[in-house]
């Protein structure tokens, strides 16, 4: 069997440290109020079947490219097709925009934890415009996550993960179980989160679920072709990505448990409404102050549950980038990781400071294109690119590589694909699952252009056109290194 000259050493250190990717601030933050803007269980199971139809084999063409090529994204692309290596220059640059606007929210999340026992209801406002203490908080999240990164792949990736996912886990499960013992008002919120009603359904809440499920996956950029680099022939693609897909959908519903009891218990009237912000940020910090001392414990817990999973989150949208970076200037992982955490970090300042402003205070604050920064930089990435992504990948699979021999790699290493597969595989990957992504990216679209967001459209495909204008001048001809070009990998080799 081919050496791997580094990576992660099991397959249980992947799949915790993609899931860790995919748990985030989306499934804690984004499914919870997503669910109560749209409707409660019936967008619930909407929601779990584009998991199954579109998440699924998205996740599974990502890694495969991924894992094939054993190499950056930009590279991946390439090994698909030399045409098209520019889809993995698009797929660095998405999530560079996103951890400019993650990290403040995790910094928040972080200033949130460290404030929990002096208590955090009705310091957002407050908090939110202090630019320099915003400032501080989102450096300090970056330069977290960086220092995870600069241990390496195995060392500083898996280790964390193998950490932090079951302590997140323990947390949540934790927290919903303290919510469901709350009394009056649990089962008013378990019924809105769990018996479903599709008369509330509207063919946004339906979009809504979709672009949900990329987001909370982490699809459509290369955060799956990434750390899919990082496996060996023994890791079985679609079992991993099905243990992927079962906690991130786990983690999400657990959250949702613990928050639509506490809800209906101490907010009744807020069940169904259009709170978005002021979910995680807001109001349970009031339910947690009401608490008295148990509140302050039970805030620090769910606050330091929600900077790791943000923090597991940045963690793989760095690596995708800093992979490129090492891989193709050859640079130590150390100093690419600075690099792109002071570039990030001087981005996120404007978006930081337009945040506070505008999302909490509506005050004018920075703004671009007339949104703030979180809102612009939100859609111009999962609203447009994640899709156009995502499509990259499931195109590259399912009509360059083609099915049949995906199925044949995928198998390899000893990893046979139960006969369904073999044959849904092919009709999802080519037809199914891009026709749906299509829908999503088309509403995507449509609802820019209905608000007037063109800024947003242009600004995205502005994107994607640098991307292969800077790929077909200067990456398409030239090396772009593999994981084998890492100097960290010495020892690798040696076993
Ligand atoms: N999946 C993460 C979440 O649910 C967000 C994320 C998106 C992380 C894209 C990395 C890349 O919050």
């Amino acid at each position: 069997m081919e050496k791997r000259k580094n990576g992660f050493a099991s397959g249980i250190g992947f799949i915790l440290a993609a899931a860790g990717s995919a748990v985030g601030l989306g499934n804690l933050w984004g499914f919870p109020y997503k669910t109560s803007q749209n409707g409660g269980a019936a967008f619930v199971l909407i929601y779990i079947a584009c998991v199954l139809l579109i998440g699924f084999f998205t996740m599974i063409s990502e890694i495969y490219i991924g894992k094939r090529a054993q190499a950056n994204t930009v590279s991946a692309y390439k090994a698909v097709n030399k045409k098209v290596g520019w889809f993995g220059l698009v797929a660095v640059i998405i999530p560079a925009f996103i951890i400019c606007y993650y990290s403040i929210l995790g910094g928040w999340t972080v200033k949130f934890t460290v404030n929990s026992f002096a208590g955090n209801a009705g310091i957002l406002p407050t908090f939110s415009v202090n630019t320099w203490e915003v400032i501080l908080f989102t450096g300090l999240f970056l330069l977290i996550s960086a220092a995870i990164i600069m241990g390496g792949v195995e060392k500083g990736i898996e280790k964390m993960s193998k950490i932090l996912m079951p302590m997140l886990f323990l947390i949540i499960v934790g927290i919903a179980i303290y919510s469901l013992t709350l009394g009056t008002g649990v089962n008013e919120g378990l019924a809105f989160f769990l018996k479903p009603d599709f008369s509330t359904i509207t063919p946004k809440a339906i979009l809504t679920a979709m672009g949900q499920a990329f987001y909370s996956l982490s699809l459509g950029m290369g955060i799956m072709v990434s750390y899919g680099s990082y496996t060996g022939k023994e890791i079985s693609i679609t079992k991993s990505c099905a243990m992927i897909c079962i906690f991130d959908t786990l983690v999400a519903l657990l959250a949702g448990l613990a928050i639509f009891p506490a809800v209906a218990h101490f907010n009744p009237e807020l069940l169904g409404s259009s709170q978005g912000v002021a979910l995680m940020f807001i109001i349970l910090p009031e339910v947690f102050e009401s608490l008295g001392l148990i509140g302050k414990i039970v805030s620090f817990a769910f606050f330091f549950m929600v900077s790791i999973a943000a923090i597991t989150s940045v963690v793989s949208l760095l690596e995708v980038v800093t992979q490129f970076i090492i891989q193709k200037y050859k640079f130590n992982r150390k100093f690419a990781a600075l690099i792109v955490i002071a570039i990030c970090f001087l981005v996120s300042i404007p978006i930081g400071i337009s945040l506070g402003h505008v999302a909490i205070l509506e005050e004018s604050g920075p703004a671009f294109f007339g949104l703030d920064g979180l809102t612009f930089f939100d859609s111009v990435t999962n609203t447009v690119l994640m899709p156009v992504c995502a499509l990259f990948a499931c195109f590259s699979v399912g009509w360059i590589l083609k099915p049949e021999k995906a199925v044949k790699e995928i198998e390899e290493g000893g990893n046979p694909l139960p006969n369904w597969f073999k044959k849904v595989f092919p009709i999802m990957i080519k037809f199914i699952t891009p026709a749906l992504i299509l829908v999503v990216e088309i509403g995507g679209l449509y609802s820019e252009i209905t608000n007037g967001n063109y800024a947003v459209i242009v600004f995205a495909f502005g994107l994607v056109l640098l991307g292969f204008v800077i790929y077909t001048l200067f990456l398409k001809d030239s090396n772009t290194g593999t994981n084998a070009d890492e100097k960290l990998s010495e020892e690798y080799i040696e076993n």
